[in-house]
């Protein structure tokens, strides 16, 4: 579904705010994310950095997981808006567009905004020909 220009806003501010809550003090890139469920609620994440950088985890990541703690389940979750610092929006990395795409339909819109740009994507557009299968495909038969 399209959105009007006052709801991109209203999300942008939300991911904006989540930045603001970052734990970023390797990169200094505060990121944030807002989830828009289909009931108008909103979940947030941001970006949760370490010292061993590997197990930092990004924004986007933070909030679909938080979302799922919270009860939300996979067909609540509309769009996600993502905040980056400075001129330039930047598209989610790899691991979140995996995971953007377990939780979100193929044709869900993504967008990532800063202070000046606003980028959007299609779910299937970050990562076309996901990985995905049939677990029920690969069940032992029980003997
Ligand atoms: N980061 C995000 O949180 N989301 C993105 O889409 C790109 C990168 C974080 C990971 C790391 O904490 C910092 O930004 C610099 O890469």
């Amino acid at each position: 579904m399209s959105k009007t220009i006052e709801q991109v806003e209203f999300l942008r501010q939300h991911a904006k705010r989540a930045s603001e809550k970052a734990y970023a003090p390797y990169s200094q890139f505060p990121v944030g994310a807002a989830i828009l469920m289909r009931n108008g609620d909103v979940v947030i994440g941001c970006n949760v950095e370490n010292v061993s950088y590997g197990l930092s985890n990004c924004a986007e990541r933070t909030a679909i997981f938080s979302a799922l703690a919270q009860g939300y389940e996979a067909k609540d979750m509309e769009t996600v808006m993502v905040y980056t610092p400075g001129p330039k929006a930047y598209a989610p990395c790899g691991a979140c567009r995996q995971v953007l795409a377990e939780f979100f339909k193929a044709e869900s819109t993504v967008s990532s905004t800063c202070d000046g740009q606003l980028r959007q994507w299609r779910v299937a557009e970050l990562l076309p020909d996901a990985f995905e299968f049939d677990i029920e495909a690969y069940r032992k038969p029980v003997s």
